[in-house]
């Protein structure tokens, strides 16, 4: 299982690095825009701080195969390392993956909404297919149900593509859909934290310092075998 940053604030994915096991990060429009700074520093202070070898996805803003295209190259040498085009399924976004595909470049297939979008996606070549879980649940949908189709799909096609689930609120959601099998999620900095968060995980710490305490005070382990 792969966990990506869903994120552009780079306090966030500093404290992700640095404490998660993270396999790269995922931005979007929606996201750099919300970071609200020059987009090249911001893109280079990512990976800055992830390095080259972790993952780093990127949104095209064009809609033209052609277009998309010399976006994702001039991305690529921008940010180098290990660099990924991040095209929403249109038609002229499948056609641009098969070109990106020909020329090298690393594709995730975005706003993922159906079995069938995933499938052509995977066909085209795409790399990962991001289907969007909170966005479909919001509208009444099953956006784990969604998932866990691709995924039967993707193995009963013999598809290399992996899912990359994305859109996540809940805990919940993302439990859910590790259960699918799918092959990687990406989730924002506050949503890492939540994973792992438990009153009882807490509540035993407490006591094994307390308990410790009674007896040697504040000496640690590691002056009580010097
Ligand atoms: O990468 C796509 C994802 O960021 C969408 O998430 O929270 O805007 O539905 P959200």
């Amino acid at each position: 299982m792969l966990f990506l940053i869903d994120s552009a604030d780079l306090e966030g994915i500093k404290k992700c690095v640095e404490f998660f096991p993270i396999a790269g990060v995922t931005t979007n429009p929606t996201i750099i825009s919300s970071a609200n700074s020059d987009f090249k520093k911001l893109l280079y202070g990512i990976r800055e701080i992830i390095g080259d070898d972790k993952m780093l996805h990127v949104q095209t803003t064009a809609s033209e195969a052609e277009e998309i295209v010399r976006e994702a190259e001039a991305l690529k040498s921008l940010v180098g390392g290990n660099f990924y085009i991040k095209i929403p399924i249109t038609e002229e976004g499948l056609k641009a993956i098969r070109i990106c595909k020909s020329k090298g470049i690393g594709v995730t297939t975005t706003a993922i909404f159906t079995q069938q979008q995933a499938l052509m996606a995977s066909c085209a070549g795409a790399d990962f297919v991001a289907p969007y879980i909170n966005r479909l649940d919001n509208i009444v949908s099953d956006g784990v149900h969604v998932v866990e189709e691709i995924v039967e799909l993707f193995k009963m096609q013999n598809m290399n593509t992996k899912v990359l689930a994305a859109s996540f609120k809940t805990v919940e959601q993302v439990h859910k859909v590790s259960m699918t099998g799918a092959h990687s999620v990406t989730i924002s900095p506050d949503l890492f934290s939540m994973l792992i968060y438990h009153p009882l995980t807490m509540y035993a710490i407490d006591a094994f310092d307390s308990d410790w305490e009674s007896v040697y005070g504040n000496r640690k382990v590691s002056d009580l075998i010097k």
